[in-house]
């Protein structure tokens, strides 16, 4: 392992005003967001949207420091020939990749899910490599429920699965993004929220330990601790910012380089005014910034709706996200920002 080459791409990943876009939903996923704007989903769209995306250029050499891509995504080429993965290079972001295979039903813990995809992950680097993968991403699914939900079981179990990725990733030359998502799904508090990340946290630096993983070659993306989205207690903007900073300092030891932040359903702006309000709370041990799916692709998808005469509306929708984000990485966002350009 070259930890120095490891730890320079996460520093990359995680540098001062740029974040990381998540445009590796799968197949289902990406139909569900095209369904909601009328598009249909087949491989020419999905390569059209997200190439599209990788050439709005001020907004990735800016904003974005990396990209992570689906398996469909990696292998495509722009209308014109040119792989994508070399158009997201050409901009000054790096390539990255979801290596895991998603979830299923986590045996005897029910309505609990265990994510799979180590069986053959070791040759799948190799060739993501080769494609021009930089950094991969594993993400845990753990949902709060009523009783024993989550289950030490769940959590244990996919703790140690994103440990094995991460070491084989390092192993490999590749950066892994530790993702142990606790979902805003339910009616739960925030202080449950934060009890329950808490715990996820707690454990998943355990098990990076137990499996060697090098804590400065690599990224973590946690959820922010907000309350359940069904939940009739809201939090402030402050209140999210105070209790996420405290559990993130209680479990995240100083040498990971950098937390980039999912926004798991949040709104647009709620997503970036938590992030900026996080920063404000600084300075911090690491560099916290978005690793956003949603929260950056919303607006430029209803903007295109699948119309190649609203690409640059869609662009420009994408760069004002990218560039709002972007300024709540350095704690320097302000709401009005957001009025002036709307
Ligand atoms: P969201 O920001 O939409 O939660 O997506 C981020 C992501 O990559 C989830 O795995």
């Amino acid at each position: 392992m070259n930890l120095e080459e490891l730890n320079k791409i996460a520093g990359a990943m995680v540098a001062p005003g740029r974040g990381i876009l998540a445009a590796d939903e799968s197949s289902g996923t990406i139909k569900k967001r095209f369904d909601a704007i009328g598009v249909d989903s087949t491989p020419t769209s999905r390569r059209d949207y997200r190439e599209f995306l990788f050439r709005s250029t001020e907004a990735m050499a800016k904003h974005i420091s990396g990209v992570i891509l689906y398996d469909e995504t990696i292998r495509q080429e722009a209308a014109d020939g040119t792989p994508l993965v070399k158009i997201i290079e050409k901009a000054g972001s790096l390539p990255g990749i979801k290596v895991d295979k998603g979830t299923k039903p986590l045996s005897f813990c029910p309505g609990e899910v265990i994510t799979e995809g180590l069986d053959g992950l070791r040759e799948r680097l190799v060739e993501y490599r080769e494609l021009g993968a930089k950094f991969a991403k594993w993400r845990a699914v753990i949902d709060i429920g009523i009783g024993p939900v989550p289950s030490y079981t769940c959590i244990r179990s996919n703790a140690h699965a994103l440990a094995r990725y991460a070491a084989l990733c390092q192993d490999e030359g590749i950066v892994p993004i530790v993702e142990p998502e606790v979902l805003m799904d339910g009616d739960h508090d925030i202080d449950r929220c934060y009890q329950v990340t808490e715990m996820v946290l707690k454990l998943q630096f355990e098990e990076l330990y137990f499996q060697r993983v090098a804590l400065e070659g690599m990224v973590l993306k946690p959820n922010m601790i907000v309350p359940g989205q069904k939940s009739a207690k809201r939090a402030s903007v402050e209140e999210v910012a105070e209790k996420t900073v405290r559990v993130l300092k209680s479990c995240v030891p100083a040498s990971v380089p950098g937390i980039a932040f999912l926004s798991g359903g949040q709104s647009d702006e709620e997503a970036t005014a938590h992030l900026d309000a996080i920063n404000k709370l600084g300075p911090l041990p690491w560099h916290v910034t978005f690793s956003y799916g949603r929260a950056l692709q919303a607006a430029p998808q209803k903007a295109w709706s699948g119309k190649a005469e609203n690409v640059a509306a869609a662009q420009r929708a994408f760069g004002h996200r990218a560039k709002m984000n972007g300024l709540a990485a350095l704690g320097q966002w302000k709401a009005d920002l957001e009025r002036k350009a709307a």
